[in-house]
């Protein structure tokens, strides 16, 4: 809606700029003068010491020195509260007293808006009723219920949770009392049924979750059943004259404003894990309504965030929708517009993970998130084998198939090139000879852990360089030859030799390469390994082939090769750490050479490494420095 420039000067004349910014900044008294209109603050839209931020009363503007953000109060309301210009100027004309002009308003839209009111009104009659009984003697069950799922205090109150009784006629009872019978059934919380009988309530015995639009009126609730019997675990209000479900966003007010200070959005499966993302200090989180995400939705969710991670729960139906997701979202991709994809661990949704693993882990694997073409490319290389030039042709086509679903020029290019370059390394990976599987000849059950713990190796190594990037990216490395050898024990039987020697420099892992032990001797009376560590690691579970039943082959292959790496990588950091000690100890020539060489090998491997890593563990992407990692490993003694 345009708003009329008279009403737009009007506003600004009515407001102060400093009182709009002052409730978000502190600001420097030193360097102000408040006589002048003249105000300084620390930038509220950049992290600073200093006051480099300007408002100016007597112009109306604001510009910070710093990050340049400029604009008038209006402006100021639609960066800080993430809002769009409308709504900023709705906000900003409820303070002044104005009314906003609704210019070519007919009767009949003004009764639809007064119906509305109304409807509004219900449900927020609703709201207080259902928390009242929460906290009444029926609600006992459900405090309890709240309680085992440890939702606190200030969470029950943070997102309004409620009760709804039993009873066919405790909403209804109130209703009809007030007169409001009619409008509480239009708003979906009464039912009166088709016989024409008496109206009852639609939500009993559940747990209720009110469903704000952005504005705040209560417009839905969601239910969820306390009782295992219940018919639908979770049911929500019907469409209504408020509520149209795929265009509805859970929690969506509050998670713009957070997303706007955040600079992330997730988009989780369903209330509970918007409420324990948010207990856990990512208000940043929204969930559709228990349908699969809209075109709609998605235009919401783009409007809050160019990039928002969808956390799907880490079941089939998840990766399935993912999945659908993509096919969504292809012909709305731009430049820098797209989506982010959090793999949750087997079994589990973000509320699941929290409890186990608490909030570091969520916002570690958020941290993580891969990109939309990451999880399309590896959509498309799970689907089918890609041996015969047939398949290879049907694989390649999918892709730009894909690709073509991409309206924005620019864009599609970069998925056209990136495609190409991923297939070629692909293809040329699978066609190589496969290499003799080293170390499995009958060397016996010798294990060659690294050469020093792990404390003992940080600790020598940090000397040179941080030791942490290259641990990390070593554990990734164990858990990711572990995981999909362990998921595929018959495939990675001829590299039985490799893995009982290849070395395993993190403790934790260290019960689970000899679980894979066993199994590969076939001694199937031991117990089924427990393979959360290893999951932990996102690149781990998220490997193609860190799956049962993958491509024998192509496990022995990817096997063979990361083995290889990971040993050339490991050995390599060894040889520098001891080398970093001797210089210690020793201050000679030929030790500062010896450092040197190491130092730089290593670097180059750290580099090409850092660039495999996550695309080639991740991708079966050849490894173009395979050769150089066998020319500076250490040889075997
Ligand atoms: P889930 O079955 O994944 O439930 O449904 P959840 O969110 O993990 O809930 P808890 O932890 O068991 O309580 C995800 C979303 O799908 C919708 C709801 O919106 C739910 O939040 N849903 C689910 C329904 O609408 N109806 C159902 O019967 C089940
Ligand atoms: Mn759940």
């Amino acid at each position: 809606m345009a708003f009329p420039p008279q009403f737009l000067d009007e506003l600004r004349a009515r407001i102060t700029l400093s009182d709009v910014v002052g409730r978000k900044v502190t600001w420097d008294r030193r360097k102000s003068n408040a006589s002048k209109g003249d105000f300084w603050a620390p930038c509220p839209f950049h992290q600073e010491k200093t006051a480099s931020f300007h408002a100016d009363d007597r112009k109306g503007f604001y510009y910070c020195f710093g990050c340049q953000a400029k604009g008038d109060a209006i402006t100021f309301v639609k960066e800080i509260e993430n809002l769009t210009f409308p709504e900023a100027v709705e906000r900003l004309a409820a303070e002044a007293g104005l009314e906003v002009p609704r210019s070519r308003e007919d009767p009949a839209q003004a009764a639809r808006r007064d119906r509305l009111t109304r409807l509004a009104d219900v449900m927020e009659a609703a709201v207080g009723a259902y928390r009242l009984a929460f906290r009444s003697g029926a609600g006992q069950g459900a405090r309890d219920y709240a309680a085992r799922r440890g939702l606190s205090a200030e969470t029950l109150s943070r997102f309004e949770i409620g009760y709804a009784p039993g009873a066919r006629q405790h909403l209804t009872a109130q209703f009809r009392e007030k007169g409001l019978l009619e409008e509480a059934v239009e708003a979906g919380l009464l039912i009166r049924p088709d016989d024409g009988g008496a109206p009852y309530d639609r939500f009993r015995d559940r747990l209720m979750f009110p469903i704000r639009d952005p504005r705040g009126r209560c417009i839905a609730f969601g239910g969820r059943a306390l009782s295992p019997e219940a018919r639908a675990k979770y049911l929500n209000s019907p469409e209504t004259p408020l509520f149209h479900k795929g265009r509805t966003l859970y929690h969506h007010g509050p998670a713009r404003e957070a997303a706007g200070k955040a600079g992330q959005l997730v988009v989780a499966e369903g209330y509970m894990d918007v409420i324990a993302l948010a207990a856990a200090g990512i208000g940043q989180s929204v969930a559709p309504l228990g349908t699969a995400i809209t075109e709609d939705q998605l235009q919401l969710l783009w409007r809050i965030q160019p990039e928002p991670i969808v956390a799907l729960d880490g079941d089939k139906a998840g990766l399935r929708a993912a999945h659908r997701l993509i096919d969504l979202a292809l012909p709305h991709l731009g430049p820098g517009r797209s989506l982010q994809f959090c793999l949750l661990p087997q079994g589990q949704d973000p509320d699941d993970l929290i409890r186990a693993q608490g909030a570091g882990a969520m916002r570690g694997l958020l941290d993580e998130a891969l990109p939309l073409i990451e999880m399309l490319w590896r959509r498309e290389v799970d689907m089918h084998p890609l041996d015969t030039p047939e398949r290879r042709g049907a694989f390649t086509q999918r892709l730009a198939k894909a690709a073509a679903a991409i309206p924005d020029q620019v864009v599609r290019r970069f998925y056209e090139d990136g495609f190409r370059g991923r297939a070629k390394d692909l293809f040329w990976r699978l066609d190589r000879p496969k290499p003799a599987a080293k170390g499995a000849g009958g060397q016996g059950p010798r294990r060659r852990g690294a050469p020093e713990g792990p404390k003992a190796d940080t600790r020598r190594s940090s000397l040179v360089m941080g030791e942490a990037p290259a641990a990390a990216a070593r554990r990734r490395r164990e858990a990711t030859i572990l995981l999909i050898a362990l998921r595929n024990v018959d495939a990675a039987r001829p590299l039985a030799g490799a893995l009982e020697v290849m070395p395993v420099t993190t403790a934790i892992f260290e019960p689970l390469r000899d679980a894979l032990a066993s199994a590969l001797l076939g001694d199937n009376a031991s117990e089924p390994a427990d393979l959360t560590p290893l999951e932990a690691d996102p690149v781990a579970r998220a490997h193609p082939l860190a799956v049962a039943g993958a491509d024998p082959e192509r496990v022995a292959l990817v096997l063979t090769e990361a083995i290889a790496r990971h040993e050339a990588l490991t050995g390599h950091e060894a040889e520098l750490a001891e080398a970093a000690a001797s210089f210690a100890e020793a201050d000679g020539e030929d030790w500062t050479w010896r450092l040197r060489q190491a130092g730089q090998t290593r670097h180059a491997l750290d580099a090409a490494a850092l660039r495999a890593e996550e695309d080639a563990e991740a991708t079966d992407r050849p490894s173009p420095i395979a050769d150089m990692i066998k020319r500076h490993s250490t040889p075997d003694p």
